[in-house]
């Protein structure tokens, strides 16, 4: 993972170099460093753990000069120390790096004949001696650079700085992605360009394999072949805002409270009346014989949850896969088949190589983002967006409603065309999708009532969920929330499987949270909890008032949701599960918007 970020100013480079990096660390937040030419001489500095012990490092330890480069790091090779941190550097040249390097053993052997030794355990301290080592042979700055690159394997996004140049950063990519912003007699570069986004919004994206030289004036931008060539510069609408918390404790609480808003400016984004807005680019589902859905995490489990409407509204077959399984498992695609890839970042490396196995097998590759200039959006035939909005907090949670409000339109869509939805039903359905965000507010009032039960299970050292039918993926998604950001160890399971094992786990220690409305699987599901509950756990409910009131007296803590619309309570009951695991972090005083070992972009497999 990882993000970079470089500058060729006309003002000091430092503060601007920590200021895009805290746009990027988002991207890993293990340690962090910066370089800088100032009057010819390069220097650097680094930090272990948050980018606030770099600023607080840089203002006992100024670094001048206005060009620089930054990193942000999210440890793949080599323990979070501040030896380990970026920039590299090796005699002449500091790099900073997102990717891995498959390759660095056998360069660092080739290395070890001209007794270059490395001085760290990262794989990217090797592409500074590899150039190093090329300059000492009489190459330019540039042409050592390139000739690094081309002996590089792996994923790498790169910028170089070099001693005695002021106004040079050589920059690359392969597999991670980058974007060039333009100044006034200014140039940058950046993981991405909301890193970029209080400098500038003119952005060229480098395409794979692409290496870019920049000055303050100049773009040259050579293909992996090293042909000249020409990269389209854009004007990206870019939210400047992302480092706002808006008076929230954190930003994942506010990402969870502006989902009302939110939602209803996605479904504004893509329906009219009763009219679903798709481009005309996608296929016509009724000629479609199957979709195959891939994403990773959070987005996985949106998938999941859109198997259901796709199967049940749309009579449509899906299979749904981890993006890391399917794409070395070499599946049998058939023309037909509709690949649709989920993903927030839509850089993830795992979706987005399985989105590449699928080009040219699929029918149609489809994708459902939240950066809408990704490399997964702009690898596919069609791209929808979520319209999330920029997403800060590492725990997916607005990003998650969003997704399943755009699946299910497509699965409208889908049964639309395929005449398995009647006009009626499609009516009434899109009526009370566009009421959902005042549910989403009534919903919101019931926070006290889960902050209390978050704060009893932030005592359990183990907590299971479980749902059944499209409380499944929900149960999946709430045990993840509150693994990655509590810490406590949760597990889900549908309803139906807990006889079948897990229920060997069951004593009064263990809280079990069940997810289920008042629906046709309720009666069972209340059999489920009965089993529970005869063992002496401790069941949390989320319902509606229905359920409150079959369920009995003798659940420990019910949590009742407004009243939904079956086919919609996925994304209703989104909401507790991510207040539950919210509350049960604070309370256990955890990094919330940052938990430990997580990354908001995995740009490597
Ligand atoms: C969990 C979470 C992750 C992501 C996963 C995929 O809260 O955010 O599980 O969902 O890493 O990321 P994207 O959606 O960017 O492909």
């Amino acid at each position: 993972m990882c993000g970079i970020v470089g500058v060729l100013g006309q003002h000091e480079a430092a503060p601007i170099l920590v200021e895009a990096l805290k746009r990027l660390e988002y991207r890993g937040y293990d340690s962090a460093g910066i370089a800088t030419v100032n009057n010819g001489t390069l220097d650097r500095r680094r930090a272990v753990g948050k980018l606030v012990n770099l600023s607080d490092l840089l203002v006992h330890d100024p670094l001048p000069g206005k060009s620089g480069i930054g990193h942000t790091r999210w440890a793949t090779h080599g323990a979070p120390n501040a030896n380990n941190a970026h920039p590299h550097q090796s005699g002449p040249v500091a790099v900073v790096h997102n990717g891995i390097i498959e390759n660095y053993k056998e360069l660092r052997a080739e290395l070890a004949a001209y007794q270059i030794t490395p001085e760290t355990d990262t794989d990217s301290e090797t592409i500074a001696l590899l150039t190093h080592h090329y300059m000492k042979q009489g190459m330019t700055h540039v042409d050592a650079a390139r000739k690094c690159l081309s002996r590089l394997e792996g994923a790498f996004a790169l910028a170089f700085l070099f001693d005695g140049e002021d106004d040079l950063i050589v920059a690359a990519r392969k597999g991670s992605p980058l974007a060039v912003g333009h100044g006034d007699g200014e140039m940058y570069v950046g993981s991405d360009a909301i890193a970029l986004a209080p400098l500038t919004n003119r952005i060229t994206y480098l395409e794979e394999g692409d290496c870019a030289i920049l000055t303050r004036q100049t773009l040259d931008i050579f293909d992996e072949s090293g042909t000249r060539v020409t990269r389209e510069l854009r004007e990206v609408s870019l939210d400047a805002s992302r480092v706002d918390k808006a008076g929230f404790k954190h930003f994942m609480a506010k990402e969870i409270a502006e989902q009302p808003t939110v939602l209803a400016d996605a479904l504004r984004g893509y329906l009219n009346g009763n009219t679903i807005f798709l481009p005309d680019t996608l296929p016509d589902f009724a000629k479609v014989d199957r979709l195959v859905m891939v994403a990773c995490g959070t987005a996985y489990y949106a998938c999941l949850t859109a198997k259901y409407w796709f199967e049940q509204i749309a009579r449509l077959p899906v299979e749904v896969d981890i993006a890391s399984e399917f794409r070395y498992r070499e599946p049998p695609i058939s023309k037909g088949t509709v690949a649709i890839f989920v993903s927030q970042s839509g850089e993830t490396a795992d979706t987005l190589a399985a989105l590449r196995y699928c080009k040219g097998k699929a029918e149609t590759i489809l994708s459902v983002v939240n950066v809408d200039q990704s490399s997964i959006a702009r690898e596919s035939d069609v791209a929808l967006p979520i319209h999330a909005g920029v997403e800060v907090g590492v725990a997916s949670t607005k990003a998650f409603t969003c997704q399943l409000n755009t699946l299910l339109l497509l699965a409208l869509n889908a049964a639309n065309q395929r005449g398995t939805i009647s006009d009626t039903d499609l009516a009434s359905t899109l009526s009370n999708l566009r009421a959902l965000p005042g549910l989403f507010n009534a919903a919101l009032d019931r926070d006290p009532v889960m902050a209390d039960a978050a704060t009893q299970i932030a005592e359990a050292r183990d907590v299971l969920f479980l749902g059944r039918g499209l409380m499944y993926p929900l149960a999946l998604e709430g045990a993840l929330k509150l693994k990655e950001i509590s810490y406590i160890h949760a597990e889900a399971y549908a309803s139906g499987e807990l006889k079948h094992g897990p229920i060997a786990l069951i004593d009064k220690t263990v809280p079990v949270v069940v997810m289920a409305p008042r629906d046709a699987l309720f009666e069972k599901t209340v059999s489920n909890m009965q089993e529970v509950m005869a063992r002496g756990g401790r069941v949390c409910l989320i319902t509606d008032a229905a359920g409150a009131e079959a369920a009995g007296d003798d659940v420990w803590r019910t949590v009742v949701l407004p009243e939904v619309d079956p086919i919609l309570t996925p994304l209703l009951y989104a909401l507790p599960a991510q207040l539950l695991a919210y509350h049960a972090a604070v309370a256990k005083g955890t990094d919330v918007d940052q938990p430990r070992n997580l990354a908001k972009s995995v740009t490597v497999e």
